[in-house]
């Protein structure tokens, strides 16, 4: 029975873990004891920290371990790859992975490449002249789920979005770069010994500035073709360059009123807020998550796509609070799919985190709201 290492417990994660079992593989689970929701789901627990990838190596090497793997959790993007690295098995080098989780790394090589256009960016660092030309967005070079992440207008904003982006970063660098308009989509793929597969493109929804939360993700998305076709183009561009050759990616992109395409990063794992583990399979018919294990196990075959359906999620928060009617009228359609509606006070978006619920739908259009 081939062995599967699985970095990360909480909810998103249960889909690895049982689609791993349904595989007929053993897992071994690494996360943290608080919070561990899927120990239960997997044969073999480690309290571990998803990012101590020495332990985890070792563990892994005694046990023999066939293949590892996380999902939407961009910390663990370091640890898979040194585990597969060290234990020669499918994966991405360190190298790339670390280069994947850092903004302005990821930056540069698109700007030497010469791939696409993207917002122009510096590194900011204590002492430096603060910027003099607005708007701009600052955010740590190592943020997710939009922490850290702030628009701002005019130099008297500059110092609270440094501290705020500052409080978000594990490296404590900040990047500035120049703020792009646009609609926001974002690219969902796998690659596989260097060949990569564009699954669907995600339209999203997100609160707008200053801290661009996202409310609404779609899919399939409603770009003309040409666009799409030239946003694919684009997303196989930037995962050569950066070498994502064996994972699965999560690429955005703005796009203006010209039609210019803007990339603003890749995440070299699957895309979190349910996008590669329910919507990716409910639009396309693609079992993403079994791909993604095939990959780390090194016996992916190219995706087939069974449906041609809508589907999305809606999150529901302060600025949303109209979702909530919104699911308790509708929860009983069959075209939802998943609601929870959290027993707390709606807050304000500031990070994805600050969310109170979600509804989930599969349908032969799009819902809107
Ligand atoms: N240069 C930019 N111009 C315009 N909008 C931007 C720019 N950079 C970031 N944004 C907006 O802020 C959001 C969050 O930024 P970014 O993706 O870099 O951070 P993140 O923490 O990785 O967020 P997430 O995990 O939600 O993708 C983007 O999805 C986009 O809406
Ligand atoms: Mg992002």
């Amino acid at each position: 029975m081939d062995k599967i290492a699985i970095l990360g417990a909480s909810k998103p994660h249960l889909k690895l873990y049982t689609k791993a079992k349904e595989m007929g593989l053993e897992t071994y689970c690494f996360a943290w004891a608080e919070g561990a929701f899927c120990k239960n789901y997997a044969d073999h627990y480690f309290d571990v920290s998803i990012i101590d990838k020495e332990k985890i190596a070792e563990i892994c090497r005694k046990e023999k371990i066939n293949g590892i793997i996380s999902n939407a959790l961009e910390p663990a993007v370091p640890t898979v790859a040194y585990v597969s690295e060290q234990l020669h098995l499918n994966g991405l080098t360190y190298k790339t992975a670390l280069r994947a989780r850092n903004k302005l790394l990821m930056r540069q090589a698109i700007k030497d490449a010469n791939v696409c256009l993207q917002p122009r960016f510096s590194l900011f660092k204590k002492n430096d002249i603060p910027p003099t030309s607005f708007p701009i967005i600052v955010k740590p070079t190592d943020s997710t789920g939009s922490n850290g992440v702030t628009k701002i207008n005019s130099s008297d904003q500059f110092q609270a979005a440094i501290k705020r982006a500052f409080n978000a970063s594990n490296k404590y660098e900040i990047l500035i770069e120049e703020y792009i308009e646009g609609q926001e989509i974002s690219v969902e793929a796998i690659s596989f010994h260097g060949k990569h597969y564009i699954l669907t493109i995600t339209d999203k929804e997100t609160t707008g500035a200053p801290y661009f939360v996202e409310t609404a993700h779609h899919q399939p998305s409603s770009l003309n073709a040409p666009l799409q076709q030239q946003v694919k183009e684009y997303t196989e561009q930037i995962l050569t360059t950066l070498k994502i050759d064996n994972s699965a990616s999560h690429t955005e992109f703005k796009i203006n009123t010209n039609g210019d395409i803007f990339f603003i990063e890749v995440g070299a794992r699957g895309g979190g807020d349910f996008i590669s583990y329910y919507l990716v399979e409910l639009s396309t018919g693609y079992d993403f998550v079994k791909g993604m294990i095939d990959v780390a196990l090194n016996r992916f075959k190219p995706p087939i796509f069974q449906n041609n359906k809508y589907s999305g999620v809606y999150f529901l928060s302060k600025e949303t609070a109209y979702i909530k009617e919104f699911i308790e009228n509708n929860k009983n359609s069959s075209w939802v799919k998943e609601y929870c509606i959290d027993d707390t006070p709606l807050k304000e978006l500031k990070k994805s985190q600050d969310r109170s619920g979600y509804i989930i739908y599969q349908s032969n259009k799009k819902i809107i709201i």
